[in-house]
């Protein structure tokens, strides 16, 4: 490899082009970057270190826990809280916001996180990964619930770490999007995938088939065209993929297009769809959006939404743009299909 520029490097480099930006941001994400090489080592070790299997006990959304979704959360509070360059966090795996210890100084960024994302995978040895998003928060403040309930438009950054045959970091600040791999070697994350973007067109989707019967009309719709093939009115051939993992289905996409989605569906009308806005939808629209993709709920800009709990689930379309146009527009209407 000739290409060596670490993710410090490049953060750095980045950050000297944008007026008005200190150290701190960079300060922060290398925290991030040191939770995340450290939760990488541990799935790598699986049950070499015993961290496989169920905890015993449920989140706040009434899911399992594994083992390694406590194990992560801790990891990531732990590299997070003293540093001084955050004000407070929020992650799935915690009710409420996670307030800085008293004894710490307190900075001006807010993390939220999503430690393990795809956490039924790791019993069966797939691919996971960890989810985050940083909101700048009001200095001098002890930041209050309200802090955080900012539209996803607002994230000055978002990234998401990929544990699968190599440990990846997808990134960006607002100013496209990149990749790095973490070389175990030299323990550094370096840029292997500048300026990834996601080609316009696709012939491949991502939807767990089994929940159908659930969905509303235009998915339906949408999914059922796709199969038709090259005999429906696509007139081509779709392939599908369903990893049970959104962090390796968005790598995926950057990588050779494709359009993701967990919509809306009837089975708990309490619930507006499987994944969380905060640390899952936004975090990953931001991305989606950046590498030149979109992301919709089907019916809203999901970084337009005003979110109104931490918790919130919202449905979650995403991919390339004009797919992704395609099944907004069966949500609008019925009939014509627009370009978005
Ligand atoms: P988490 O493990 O953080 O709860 O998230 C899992 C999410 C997402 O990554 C994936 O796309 C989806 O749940 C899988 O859901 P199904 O098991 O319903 O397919
Ligand atoms: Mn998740
Ligand atoms: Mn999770």
């Amino acid at each position: 490899m000739t290409n060596h520029v670490t993710l410090t490097q490049f953060i750095i480099e980045q950050q000297r082009e944008l007026p008005g930006v200190s150290g701190t941001f960079t300060s922060l994400l290398n925290d991030v970057v040191t939770a995340c090489k450290k939760i990488s080592h541990l799935v790598n070790r699986g049950d070499l270190v015993g961290v496989l299997g169920s905890a015993g006990s449920e989140n706040v959304q009434g899911e399992v826990q594994k083992k390694l979704d406590i194990i992560t959360h801790d990891i990531m509070v732990d590299a997070l809280n003293w540093t001084g360059h955050l004000a407070g966090m929020a992650s799935e795996e915690m009710d409420g916001i996670i307030r800085i210890p008293p004894q710490y100084p307190k900075g001006k960024y807010l993390a939220l996180f999503d430690p393990l994302d795809g956490s039924s995978n790791i019993d069966v040895n797939l691919a996971v990964g960890t989810i985050f998003s940083i909101l700048r928060c009001r200095e001098g403040v002890e930041p209050e619930l309200e802090d955080f309930l900012r539209k996803g438009a607002e994230q000055v950054c978002a990234g998401f770490v990929l544990y699968g045959p190599s440990t990846m970091m997808v990134l960006t600040t607002g100013h496209g999007v990149n990749g790095f791999t973490l070389d175990q070697d030299i323990g550094e994350f370096i840029l292997t995938h500048p300026g990834m973007t996601i080609p316009d067109e696709t012939c491949e989707f991502a939807i767990n088939m089994s929940n159908r019967r659930f969905w509303e009309e235009p998915v339906r719709r949408y999914i059922d065209e796709c199969l038709q093939g090259s005999e429906g009115i696509r007139e081509k051939d779709f392939n599908m993929r369903w990893i049970a993992s959104m962090v390796a289905e968005v790598y995926r996409i950057l990588t050779r297009g494709g359009v993701f989605m967990y919509p809306y569906d009837l089975r708990d009308p309490s619930k507006a769809g499987r994944l969380r806005l905060m640390y899952e939808a936004n975090p990953m629209a931001f991305i989606i959006e950046q590498a030149g993709g979109a992301c919709s709920t089907g019916r809203e800009r999901v970084l337009d939404i005003m979110p109104t709990g931490l918790h919130q689930r919202v449905p979650v379309i995403l991919g390339s743009k004009n797919e992704v146009g395609r099944i907004v527009d069966y949500h609008k209407n019925e009939g014509a299909v627009e370009a978005v």
